[in-house]
């Protein structure tokens, strides 16, 4: 409980009805100044102001990610680079940028339209002209797309897309009601055993040989954190968005008129869904000094969480908001990657993902229109998308 006057608010991250309510939410906040203190979990500011959020982002040095970055915390190890402040993040980052940073990402495309192409031949030999972009597209191509990277076993997909569900985005129980978090670690631990039995020119075999770089020297929570933080951060946010996209493909004509007719602008559409749908709703920071945010005095110690998903839809910042746009000015600057030194390190991979599957999804169609309504697990995530290709 925060003693002292300032704006409140009842906002809980595990109320699974906030799965469908959260917009509604973060319109309460932004009524009382676009930052309110919430009692849940031990307490925590909620943001949604665009421009508070994006100046608490770039603060890294008194708003720090190692006191971990979930509220509450989930009881896995601290996540390899998202949960590191400098100096220890700047390696983390320097590893991670030479697997899917911008260099990387273009040299993927070839394994990501194969992955695409494979998925949309299995899933039509099944359905004939149907096929559910939702589950059996988005969600297996970013999952597949991963796997393959990281080079994975692939039997381990299914346990994987489980315990991450549980542990990173809605913590529901294991319906066994084991506890995940020793479940993934171990996962992890006969993962990286059996790389070391068997060596792989993979990335998790480079990975694991960073253990005896005298400069890098990974410990095994390293290592682990690394796995994560592919695994877990590069799946169900661009699955969420690829799928987002697709959904609104299916249902919108006029839009997949236009992007037939002008391709480029499938990156822009991209970049829109991202802005409008936040797979990712937000990433808490701690406060590590006594910072003025307005007329608000955080305290050391005290807890922020960023909802990027209430800043992409600031109307201060930007105009019709709620809109899918795709001349929308700044468009770019919309905050669902994050922002400062933390700001996503795949975002080239994922964009590059949800473009390519879009592409493949146009060019083997004339026509792609709804079968049946979207089933809609959050309201940013489409998982069953049943449409026909015509
Ligand atoms: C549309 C898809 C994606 C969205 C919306 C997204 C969103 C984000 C956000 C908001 C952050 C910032 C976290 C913070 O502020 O604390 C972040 C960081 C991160 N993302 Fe993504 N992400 C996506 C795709 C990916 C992919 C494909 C990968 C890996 C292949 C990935 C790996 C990471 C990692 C490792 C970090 C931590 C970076 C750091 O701390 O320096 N993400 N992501």
């Amino acid at each position: 409980m925060r003693s002292g006057a300032c704006a409140r608010v009842s906002f809980d991250p595990l109320d699974q009805e906030m799965r469908f309510t959260d917009f509604a939410r973060y319109e309460q906040i932004r009524e009382v100044g676009g930052i309110a203190w919430s009692d849940e979990h031990g307490g925590f500011w909620a943001v949604v102001d665009h421009d508070l959020v994006r100046a608490i982002a770039a603060d890294d040095r008194r708003f720090v990610s190692s006191m971990g970055v979930r509220i509450p915390p989930n009881g896995t190890p601290p996540t390899f680079a998202l949960e590191y402040d400098r100096p220890r993040h700047t390696v983390h980052r320097r590893i991670l940028t030479e697997a899917v940073g911008p260099r990387a990402a273009p040299t993927l495309e070839a394994r990501v339209r194969g992955h695409a192409r494979r998925l949309l031949d299995e899933a039509l030999a099944c359905g004939g002209n149907r096929v559910d972009l939702g589950e059996d597209y988005a969600f297996r191509l970013s999952l597949d797309v991963m796997f393959d990277l990281i080079g994975a076993p692939p039997e381990l997909k299914e346990e994987v897309e489980q315990l991450a569900e549980a542990l990173f985005l809605y913590r529901t129980p294991l319906p066994d009601g084991s506890d995940p978090a020793h479940r993934l670690r171990q996962i992890l631990e006969d993962m990286v055993a059996s790389r070391i039995a068997v060596r792989r020119d993979d990335w998790l075999g480079q990975i694991i040989a960073y253990r005896n770089d005298t400069e890098l020297s990974l410990t095994e929570t390293e290592i682990h954190g690394a796995i994560v933080a592919l695994l877990v951060g590069g799946h169900h946010s661009t699955a969420r968005a690829t799928a987002c996209l697709l959904a609104r493909l299916a249902s919108d004509p006029t839009l997949q008129a236009r992007l037939r007719a002008e391709p480029e602008l499938i990156a822009v559409a991209a970049e829109e869904t991202v802005r409008l749908h936040t797979p990712l709703r937000w990433f808490a920071r701690t406060a590590r000094a006594k910072v003025q945010l307005r007329d608000v005095t955080v305290r050391p110690g005290e807890r922020v969480m960023l909802l990027y998903a209430g800043a992409n839809r600031d109307p201060a910042y930007f105009d019709t908001p709620d809109q899918f746009r795709l001349d929308r000015p700044k468009a770019n600057d919309h905050l669902a990657f994050g922002w400062g030194i933390h700001r996503c390190v795949g975002m080239p991979l994922a964009t590059l993902e949800i473009r390519v599957a879009v592409e493949e999804v146009l060019a083997r169609t004339s026509c792609v229109c709804l079968e049946e309504e979207v089933a809609w697990t959050s309201s940013t995530e489409p998982r069953q998308i049943p449409a026909r290709f015509s």
